[in-house]
Formats: C-alpha cells, sequence, structure tokens
C-alpha cells in the first residue's frame, strides 16, 4: 500500500473508558471480523486479560476503510492503559501519526486520560477527541467535551460523540481518521528501520513481533539484525494481522505488521528496538529505546516447599512473554527457597502473581513489595538493595529511594482529602489545577515505596471511589530510611523485615509485633515478639507460655488412644515452620504478609 493511503492511528483512554469495545465495533464495521466470528474484546487475547477487562499487551489490526472512492489501510494498535504499561503506551504511540483519545461521556477526563494525552504531544500526534458511551442514561456529552475542548484546544463541536456499545457515530470516527490524521513518511529507498512496539510469545509459532516500518522495507528470507544488541535472524514470515496473521510479501514504509523469526524468547525482540536489515543495515537506531527496568520487587515463594521446581519452571515460562520480568533464586529462613522478582509496578506483580498460580497450579506467598534502593556507604561503596534482608549493617553514608510524579483527578470535594492523604505519605505538592469547577488535577512528588503499599486503595476510598491517579519515574532523592526487623524469642525473621522512614519505623513495628501475637499459637514456653532498629527495640508483644500436654487427659489406660493422639499432635505439626526455636504456622506467615 502506498504511504498515502495508510493511516496509523491508536486508541488512547482511561481504564474502562470503553477502548477496547470501541475497537471491537470498528473491527465490525469494516467487515475484518464476521459477526459470527465477533466475540467481545477480540484483540484482549489472554484469557486474564478478558476475564479482568484489561488489556495487557498491545496489539495492531489492519482495516479497509473508504473514502471517496479511495480505498485507505487503517492500521489501528491497540495499547495498554495502566500506569504500569506506561513504556508500551509511549512505543505503541511512536508508532502512530494520529489517536483518538476516548472519554466516557458520563465520567470525563481521568487522570490516565491525562498523562497518555501528554505522551501524544510529545510524540506530535493528532489528536481526535472522542466522546464515548452516549448511550448511558448518565451521560453528559455537552459538559464533558467542554472540557475536553478546553483540554486540547478545540471547539466542543470537534468533538466527536460516539457509542462503542450500539455503533452509533462510529463510522464518523473511522473517516475523520482518514481525513485528519497525516499518511505516513519515510524514505522507501533508504536501509530498513523497523520499531518494534510489540512482542509476543506464541506456544507454536515462537515470538510474534509488532513492527511499524518507518523506512524502506522488510521481505521476507531476509537475514534481519536487532539494533540494539546486533543479534541477527532470518525472517521466517512476515504479514499482517487483520486481525488473523496474514503473511505479506514485504512491508514498507508506514506499514504496520508482524513478523516471525523462530525466536524463542520475547527479550531477543525487544519493544523500542530497531529491525534493519543485516545485509545493508542502518546506522541511526530509532528513538526512545529503553531497557524495561522493574520498579517493584518482592520474594516469591511456594507454600508446599516441592513445588519450588515447578515454580522456577514457570518463571522460565512466563519470561518467554514478558522481557520486563526478572528473578533471581532467594532463600528466606522462614520461607524457604523461592525467588526474588523484579515487576514494572503493583498491576504487573499481580498479574504475574495471577498467571501463576492460575496457569500453574502454583499457591505462592509473596512478601511484601519492595523498591530499589541505592546506598552509600561511609567508605563511598555503593550499591542497590531491593531485599530488606541485604540492608547493610555497617555505616551508611546515604540511601536514596525512588521517587514519582504523580497526578491525581479528582472531584472539588475532595481536594482536601486528597491533599491530606498525599501529605501523609510524604508527597510534595507541585501544582493544582481546575479542569472545570468540579474537577481538579493535584501535582505531587512522592515516594514510590509510598504508593506501593496502600496509596491507591486510600485514595480510593477517601474520594468513594471517583479520584483517578498517574505517576511516573522523576530519579530519586535521599530518605531517612531505617531497616526494621522483627524478632521472634531472639531471632530475626526475615521475611518480615522492612526498609521504612524513620517516621514510620515505630507504627510498622507495633503494627508488625501486634498481628503476629494474634497469629502465633502459645508454645510451650514464652515468646517475646520485638520490632528492633538494628539492637534497638521499638515495640515489644509477648505470646505468653502454655503447657499444652495431649496425654495428660488420658493418664496410662488405653494406649492405641495415646497413639492416635500422638499422631494427631505430628500432623499438625506438618504445617508448622520452625523459626529459631519458636514454631509457627504456615498461615501465620500468610496473614501476617497479606496487607490490610
Ligand atoms: P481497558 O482495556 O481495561 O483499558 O478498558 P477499556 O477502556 O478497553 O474498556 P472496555 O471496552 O473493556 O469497556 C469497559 C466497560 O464499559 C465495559 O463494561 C463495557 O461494556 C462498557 N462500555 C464500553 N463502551 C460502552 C458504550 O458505548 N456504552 C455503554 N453503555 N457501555 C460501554
Amino acid at each position: 500500500t502506498a504511504p498515502e493511503l495508510i493511516r496509523n492511528f491508536c486508541i488512547i483512554a482511561h481504564i474502562d473508558h470503553g477502548k477496547s469495545t470501541l475497537a471491537d465495533r470498528m473491527l465490525q464495521i469494516t467487515g475484518v471480523v464476521e459477526p459470527r466470528a465477533m466475540r467481545a474484546q477480540y484483540l484482549d487475547r489472554m484469557d486474564i486479560e478478558r476475564e479482568r477487562g484489561i488489556t495487557i499487551k498491545s496489539q495492531a489490526v489492519r482495516m479497509p476503510w473508504e473514502v471517496d472512492g479511495r480505498a485507505y489501510a487503517l492500521n489501528m494498535i491497540d495499547t495498554p492503559g495502566h500506569v504500569d504499561f506506561t513504556y508500551e503506551v509511549s512505543r505503541s504511540l511512536a508508532a502512530c501519526e494520529g489517536t483518538l483519545l476516548l472519554v466516557d461521556a458520563a465520567q470525563g477526563i481521568e487522570a490516565q486520560t491525562l498523562a497518555n494525552l501528554y505522551l501524544a504531544l510529545e510524540n506530535d500526534l493528532t489528536i481526535i477527541p472522542v466522546l464515548n458511551k452516549i448511550d448511558l442514561p448518565a451521560a453528559q456529552p455537552e459538559k464533558y467535551a467542554e472540557e475536553l475542548a478546553g483540554l486540547i484546544g478545540c471547539e466542543p463541536e470537534d468533538c466527536l460523540r460516539v457509542s462503542g456499545k450500539t455503533g452509533e457515530g462510529v463510522e464518523a470516527v473511522l473517516d475523520r481518521i482518514v481525513a485528519e490524521t497525516p499518511h505516513p513518511v519515510g524514505d522507501a529507498d533508504a536501509p530498513a528501520r523497523a520499531m518494534i512496539f510489540d512482542s509476543v510469545y506464541d506456544t507454536y509459532r515462537g515470538v510474534v513481533t509488532y513492527v511499524r516500518v518507518v523506512d524502506g522495507k522488510l521481505a521476507p528470507r531476509e537475514k534481519i539484525e536487532m539494533l540494539s544488541t546486533g543479534a541477527t535472524h532470518e525472517l521466517l514470515e512476515i504479514g499482517v494481522s487483520s486481525p488473523e496473521p496474514t503473511p505479506s510479501k514485504g512491508l514498507g514504509v508506514g506499514e504496520v505488521g508482524y513478523l516471525i523469526t523462530g525466536v524463542k524468547d520475547v527479550r531477543q525482540s525487544r519493544v523500542g528496538d530497531t529491525v534493519t536489515n543485516a545485509k545493508k543495515p542502518a546506522t541511526q537506531a530509532l528513538g526512545g529505546y529503553r531497557d524495561p527496568k522493574p520498579m517493584v520487587f518482592s520474594g516469591l515463594f511456594p507454600i508446599d516447599g516441592s513445588d519450588y521446581p515447578a515454580l522456577r519452571d514457570a518463571l522460565d515460562k512466563l519470561k518467554l512473554n514478558d522481557a520486563a520480568l526478572v528473578y533471581e533464586p532467594e532463600t528466606s529462613a522462614a520461607l524457604g527457597f523461592g525467588f526474588r522478582c523484579g515487576f514494572l509496578g503493583l498491576l504487573h506483580l499481580e498479574i504475574v502473581r495471577e498467571r501463576l498460580e492460575r496457569e500453574f497450579g502454583l499457591d505462592l506467598i509473596s512478601t511484601a513489595p519492595s523498591v530499589v534502593y541505592q546506598v552509600t556507604m561511609e567508605d563511598r561503596s555503593e550499591f542497590e538493595v531491593t531485599n530488606p534482608s541485604e540492608y547493610p549493617a555497617g555505616k551508611i553514608r546515604e540511601v536514596r529511594e525512588p521517587i514519582v510524579r504523580t497526578t491525581v483527578l479528582t472531584p472539588s470535594e475532595y481536594v482536601g482529602a486528597v491533599m491530606e492523604l498525599c501529605q501523609s505519605k510524604r508527597g510534595q505538592m507541585k501544582g493544582m489545577d481546575y479542569l472545570s469547577e468540579d474537577r481538579v488535577e493535584l501535582r505531587y512528588t512522592m515516594p514510590l515505596a509510598e504508593i506501593v503499599f496502600d496509596f491507591f486503595d486510600q485514595l480510593k476510598s477517601k474520594t468513594k471511589g471517583y479520584a483517578s491517579l498517574d505517576y511516573e519515574n522523576d530519579g530519586e532523592q535521599a530518605a531517612d530510611l531505617v531497616k526494621v526487623d522483627i524478632l521472634l524469642h531472639g531471632d530475626p525473621v526475615d521475611a518480615f523485615s522492612a526498609i521504612v522512614h524513620r517516621d514510620k519505623a515505630y507504627a510498622y513495628g507495633v503494627m508488625m509485633a501486634g498481628k503476629l501475637k494474634d497469629l502465633i499459637p502459645r508454645q510451650q514456653f514464652e515468646v517475646p515478639i520485638q520490632a528492633a532498629i538494628g539492637s534497638r527495640i521499638i515495640a515489644r508483644e509477648t505470646i505468653r507460655a502454655m503447657r499444652k500436654d495431649v496425654l495428660s487427659k488420658c493418664y496410662g489406660g488405653d494406649i492405641s488412644r495415646k497413639r492416635k493422639l500422638l499422631e494427631k499432635q505430628k500432623e499438625g505439626k506438618k504445617r508448622m515452620k520452625m523459626v529459631g526455636s519458636v514454631e509457627v504456622p504456615q498461615e501465620a506467615f500468610i496473614a501476617a504478609l497479606s496487607s490490610d
């Protein structure tokens, strides 16, 4: 297809504003999916995506659309909506010339609408404002058209009004894309350059890489090269998804499609990297490539220790599909053998954990999530700490923690409550704007560690669910942090150690000691539970002793009954773990580590 007849666009929206539903409708109206084959959220292929109703992996589909007798090819690139996947969103945007800015007409602009809009503006995309869900009785398209127009600087009449559910107004959206989105421009004779905006692992075909060709042409049977690593592969197949994969003779300037090389691991085919022709390679990579950097770490341990090899296999398999997942073996005195895993954010952690449990049938305990701390010692040596148990005992000069730029959008009545919450989480206010009379944007910088715990839940509960949140990395800053250990009968329990701000150390210690007191049954002797910073005890609880002699009930007498009771007691012990001299039931670990 000639570049003049191609339009590459994506849809950006806050979570649940109806992106997938609108995409489904477009597939239907352009005839690429027959009504018979249609199923809800056609593009969200993974079961877990469909169940949670969220899009994790972006995909591209080619749709034919005719305007004034000219046949155009519209490439729609679906983008994930959640903060953890911002990098994938930004790559998807870089593959497009235009975007639909989709806003729920009953909700208005939300934090991720804004965050994604800023990304789109950075990429110089043409923005087409669309109000969705106009079929809802609660929709207020007039009100939100004003809001949207004010935000992007257009007239309220320029905002399209559609319903992804009924299909109303969707054809007008396709016409607008053709009319307003610039066609791709590139050098057809230059060495090939294509940007990878997604790659997924397919059990039968290996890694399927989605690319947007910028210059030149890629054809089957060629040798291609990944510019960031110099790795070369043979191009076994190249084609377009419409939406089922359809092989083609090659992809030229501006075209969007997939390629298959037989590679088995998505990390060989990384989002943001540039693909070129190995015989005639381009020298300049397309901008923007960045290694996915894990931000949140957590230990994953099988509840049944014998599942450890199964957990390792499962992680190896997941990794094929998830370039951002990192892990290494970890041993915990309390929890046994497991893995220290790094994630892009909390949602990423939750998804990985859920997939491990669901797809691989594993029962797991995950330890409290931790961010990455940069520690400088008095002797100027430096290292990264992602696990509280690695926190150094020696003289520390400085600890730096990651901070994020946070945007909260809230109805104006909750501004006070949101400010209070942000301040309690060590937030520093950077600005506040009224998007309309009753909707406010608050900007804070905040330590990532504070957001990682329960910020989002608290934000939701303090605003009756109306506030929305987005954040992006903003470097790191020095902080007064300490490691709090929890000691059981004098022995530290590694799984409960945490790195916290000095002001919050006491509260953490009291909370953990209190929880454990209720969770650990009485032992034959008195067990102190202590929270400590170094050798200084900051909180203490005591589990009183109890002599639990099952045999005292049946003095002498029936020997078989005695044996039965002993057997029973032994069974009960199986699910116990010894921590030093204390028996702790497995459930106590799980309960103490679950955040509530
Ligand atoms: P993510 O993929 O998680 O970002 O969500 P999404 O933006 O793709 O939203 P999705 O299409 O899954 O829609 C979210 C919810 O809104 C679903 O329950 C849809 O049925 C509903 N919905 C989407 N479009 C419309 C619409 O035009 N009208 C009405 N009434 N409901 C809609």
